[in-house]
């Protein structure tokens, strides 16, 4: 099989790309390098099975080049389109963000797909879809489907135009509703963040919000084994998966506590006074996953065991564990 991968460079496309590789599969990753940095992709970068192109997906013509080029020495099978914009404020400040990187990669994919017949697309959507629907919880039926960000729009967008490609062209396509994931390379969210703002100063740490917002979160070792669980064991034209752990979440006070204890134990949690982070930011958010448990896929991590798990993962990477 050979496979493209998009948003190869970031956090998430990274650690897919090394999970193909290591079983033996041909990857081409492609990242613009926005926000994914080709480090990320040492462990790799040497394999014969490996190709990577520093490609705009938002650019039609380069994409359709791209596809060209590859399209004449090999037969591509999958494509799994992981880049987007990835930071959610960031779109909130530019309208245009979220309709390129998130949006406009897409629609170009999809269309270059089409051209060489590749009938396999796997999206990388997201809990955030769903829009604000208070403590419910969600199915992949839920609606009606309210983004309350640019990022959520433009994730909804493409998921219909994934949903109109299956109808034209593709045999499989596959969205999966990711929560907030975690774990290496971190490049941005919460954790990330909570570090970050540490480093500066070790003796206050200051938390967006009132620290009373719940979500639930997943490893990202979790979801590469749901995501490729998946891709064997579904065998529907068109196909939503919510993919997460099977728990109520955690506040971002558990978080926050969590953080300090690894990275600065005698500093102090100042919380904000609003319910939200930011504009964009779902207060409170969990789903149901009985689809993917029914196909036999269920995660080793709890949120909290996996915040814990990466909490450690990102402070002794940014050098930050010892107090
Ligand atoms: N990490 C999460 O918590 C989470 C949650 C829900 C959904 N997702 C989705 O999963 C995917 C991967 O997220 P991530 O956390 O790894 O983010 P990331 O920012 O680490 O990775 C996204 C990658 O896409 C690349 N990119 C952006 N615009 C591009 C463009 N125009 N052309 C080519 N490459 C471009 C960036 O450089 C980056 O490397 C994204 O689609 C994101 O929206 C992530």
């Amino acid at each position: 099989l050979s496979i493209l991968v998009t948003g190869a460079a970031g956090f998430v496309g990274s650690n897919f790309v090394r999970a193909l590789i290591s079983q033996g599969l041909e990857v081409i990753g492609v990242d613009n390098l926005s926000l994914g940095k080709k480090s990320n992709l040492d462990a790799v970068i040497d394999s014969k099975a490996f190709m990577f192109e520093e490609l705009d997906l938002s650019d039609f013509l380069a994409v359709e080049a791209f596809f060209e080029t590859i399209g004449r020495d090999r037969k591509v099978d999958e494509i799994w389109h992981f880049a987007a914009n990835s930071d959610i404020q960031n779109g909130v400040a530019d309208w245009n963000v979220d309709f390129n990187d998130t949006f406009l990669t897409t629609f170009n994919l999809v269309q270059c797909a089409e051209r060489l017949s590749i009938a396999r697309f796997f999206f990388s959507s997201s809990s955030a879809v769903y829009g604000d629907h208070g403590y419910e919880q969600l199915h992949e039926g839920s609606g009606p489907l309210l983004p309350i960000s640019n990022y959520g729009a433009m994730k909804l967008a493409s998921e219909a135009v994934i949903a109109a490609a299956s109808e034209k062209f593709l045999s499989a396509a596959v969205i999966f509703r990711f929560p907030n994931v975690i774990g290496l390379p971190a490049t941005h969210g919460v954790i990330f963040d909570l570090i970050q703002r540490l480093k500066g100063n070790r003796s206050e740490l200051h938390v967006l919000g009132n620290g009373t917002q719940q979500k639930i979160y997943l490893h990202v070792d979790d979801l590469i084994s749901a995501m490729l669980f998946v891709s064997e064991h579904s065998h529907n034209k068109l196909e939503v998966f919510n993919i997460g752990p099977e728990d109520d979440g955690v506040s971002v006070s558990f978080i926050a506590s969590e953080v300090v204890s690894v990275v600065a134990p005698t500093a102090s949690i100042v919380f904000g006074c609003q319910n939200k982070g930011w504009i964009g930011d779902v207060p409170r958010f969990r789903f149901r996953i009985d689809k993917l448990k029914n196909l036999g896929w269920s995660a080793n991590a709890s949120s909290s065991a996996a915040i814990r798990k990466a909490v450690r993962e990102i402070a002794g990477a940014s050098g930050m564990d010892n107090g």
